[in-house]
C-alpha cells in the first residue's frame, strides 16, 4: 500500500482535526485510575490508540467504543500483570501504563518502549519520578519495573539534557495523584498534554495545581471517580495541513484545535510571508505563491514543538531563499530529508542537529519511503508541493498518528488515494540511478 500523489493543487477549504493522538493516550492512562467506568469523547481512530486499548486491556481496564469516537474505559480490575512485551515494544507511550499500576497496586512492570526512530527515548526520568515516591526500580530483560510496599508524596526534579520530559511528567502525575502526601514536579513539562491529563485528573477528584509551569504540585487523594471528558484537537496534526496549506499556496483553516496549544506556529506562518488568523478553535493560513525562507528551532513547549519539524521542513523545501531548522529535543531525527532530496529538495544537515534548507522554485514527483509518522507526513506534504507524481510508502507509519489523512487532504483539492500494489522495487531503482 502506498500513497499517490500528484503534487502541485493549491490547497483551499476547511478541515477539521481529529482528538489529539497524544492527549488521547494520556487519558486514557488516566481513566485506569478510578475504579468505574470513565467516558473518553473525541478519541481518533487510528493504530497507537487499539494499540493502547490492547496494552490497557492486558493490565484489567478493557474499553469498549460505543460510538465512532467515544471511548469508554472499565479501570474496575487491575491486574498485577505484565503487558504482552511485542506490545509494549509497538509504541512509545506503553510507558503510561507504569504510573496508573504502581500509584493503584503498588506495582508495575512494562517491556521498554518503543516508537517513532527519531533518537534516544530513554525511561530514566520516569523510573526516577517513581523512585522519588518511594518505589525501587530498575530495568532488567528488556523491562522497565517498579515497585513499592508505601509511596509517599516527595519533591523531584524532572530535566534531562534535552529538558523537561512530556512522559515523563504526565507518569509521576499519575502515580502521585493517588500517593499520599504532597508531590512537587519541578523542571515539569508544559505542553497542553499536560494540561489536559491534570484538567482530566482534577475532575475526576485529584488536587494538582501548577500544570502549564515549570512547578506542579499534587496533593494526594486516595481515590477518583470516573468522569467523562473531550478530548482536544490535535495540534501536531493541524500543524500539518496548515503547513501543507501554505507550501501549496493555498488558503486553509483547521477547525477544532486551540490557537493557544499550536506554539510559534502561527507567528512563523506570518514571518514564512502567510496572513495566519486565529480565533476560538480554529486557525486559517492564506499563504503567497512562495513561501520566504525562516529560521526555527524546535523545543519544549511553548517553543516549535518537535513533531512538527519534519513537516515544517518540507515546507520550507520550495521557499524564497536559504532556511535553517534546528532540532533541539530528538537527537536523530532528519533521516526523513535524504528522502524529500529525491523531489530534488536542496536540504544540508550540520552537526545533526540542523536542516539546512535552500530553497528551489520547483520540485518534481518521486517514490518516496517514510521511516516513522511525522517524517512520513512530511513526504506526503513535500510530494503535495511538487509537480507530478509521487508515491509514498509508509503508511503504517501515518496510519499510527492520523485518521483520514488522505480524504482530507483530498477534501481540500488535493490529488491523492491509497493505492495497493508495494513500490519497494520502483524506490529501489531510483535510489540506484542517483
Ligand atoms: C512525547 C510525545 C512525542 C513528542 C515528545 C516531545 C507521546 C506519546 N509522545 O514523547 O510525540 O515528540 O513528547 O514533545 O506523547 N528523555 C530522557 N529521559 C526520559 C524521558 C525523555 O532523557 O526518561 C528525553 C528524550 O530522549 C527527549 C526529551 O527528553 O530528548 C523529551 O522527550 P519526552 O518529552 O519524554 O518525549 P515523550 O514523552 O517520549
Amino acid at each position: 500500500m502506498h500513497l499517490q500523489i500528484v503534487g502541485g493543487n493549491r490547497l483551499v477549504g476547511t478541515v477539521t482535526a481529529a482528538g489529539s493522538k497524544n492527549a488521547a493516550l494520556a487519558l486514557m492512562a488516566a481513566a485506569m485510575l478510578p475504579a468505574g467506568e470513565t467516558v473518553l469523547r473525541g478519541v481518533p481512530r487510528i493504530a497507537d490508540i487499539e494499540v493502547f486499548r490492547a496494552l490497557m486491556a492486558s493490565v484489567g481496564a478493557p474499553s469498549e467504543w460505543t460510538d465512532r469516537h467515544t471511548l469508554v474505559i472499565s479501570g474496575g480490575g487491575l491486574l498485577d500483570q505484565t503487558p504482552p512485551v511485542e506490545l509494549a515494544r509497538k509504541m512509545r507511550a506503553s510507558y503510561y501504563l507504569m504510573g496508573p499500576l504502581l500509584g493503584r497496586l503498588g506495582r508495575a512492570r512494562v517491556g521498554l518502549p518503543g516508537g517513532c526512530t527519531i533518537g534516544a527515548r530513554p525511561v530514566d526520568l520516569h523510573l526516577k519520578a517513581f523512585a522519588a515516591l518511594g518505589a525501587r526500580t530498575g530495568i532488567e530483560a528488556g523491562e522497565a519495573w517498579a515497585e513499592a510496599r508505601r509511596l509517599r508524596g516527595a519533591d523531584m526534579t524532572l530535566v534531562g539534557p534535552f529538558g523537561p520530559s512530556v512522559g515523563a511528567t504526565i507518569n509521576a502525575l499519575l502515580a502521585a495523584c493517588v500517593t499520599p502526601g504532597v508531590s512537587r514536579i519541578h523542571g515539569a513539562a508544559q505542553e497542553p498534554e499536560v494540561v489536559e491529563v491534570t484538567a482530566f485528573l482534577n475532575r475526576a477528584g485529584a488536587r494538582i495545581a501548577g500544570a502549564g509551569t515549570g512547578l506542579i504540585e499534587v496533593e494526594g487523594v486516595r481515590r477518583l471517580q470516573a468522569v467523562a471528558y473531550d478530548v482536544p484537537g490535535d495540534r501536531i496534526e493541524a500543524a500539518t495541513y496548515l503547513l501543507a496549506g501554505a507550501a501549496t499556496g493555498g488558503d486553509v483553516q483547521v477547525e477544532g484545535v486551540a490557537p493557544w496549544a499550536l506554539d510559534g506556529l502561527p507567528r512563523l506562518l506570518t514571518q514564512m510571508g502567510c496572513a495566519c488568523a486565529t480565533e476560538a478553535g480554529a486557525v486559517r493560513v492564506v499563504a503567497p505563491p512562495r513561501l520566504q525562507a525562516v529560521e526555527a528551532v524546535t523545543g519544549p513547549f511553548p517553543a516549535l514543538a518537535t513533531d512538527i519539524q519534519p513537516v515544517l521542513v518540507a515546507a520550507l523545501c520550495r521557499a524564497q531563499g536559504g532556511s535553517l531548522v534546528e532540532e533541539r529535543v530528538f537527537d536523530a531525527r532528519f533521516g526523513y530529508t535524504s528522502e524529500l532530496e529525491r523531489l530534488g529538495a536542496q536540504i544540508r544537515i550540520v552537526a545533526g542537529a540542523t536542516a539546512v534548507i535552500t530553497g528551489v522554485a520547483r520540485l518534481g514527483g518521486a517514490p518516496m519511503s517514510g521511516t516513522d509518522l511525522r517524517a512520513t507526513a512530511a513526504l506526503v506534504v513535500g510530494a503535495l508541493t511538487a509537480e507530478g507524481e509521487s508515491q509514498v510508502e509508509g503508511l503504517a507509519f501515518l496510519d499510527r498518528g492520523y485518521e483520514g489523512l488522505e480524504r482530507k487532504f483530498a477534501s481540500l483539492g488535493a490529488d491523492i488515494r491509497r493505492v495497493g500494489a508495494p513500490l519497494r522495487t520502483t524506490a529501489v531503482k531510483q535510489e540506484a540511478v542517483r
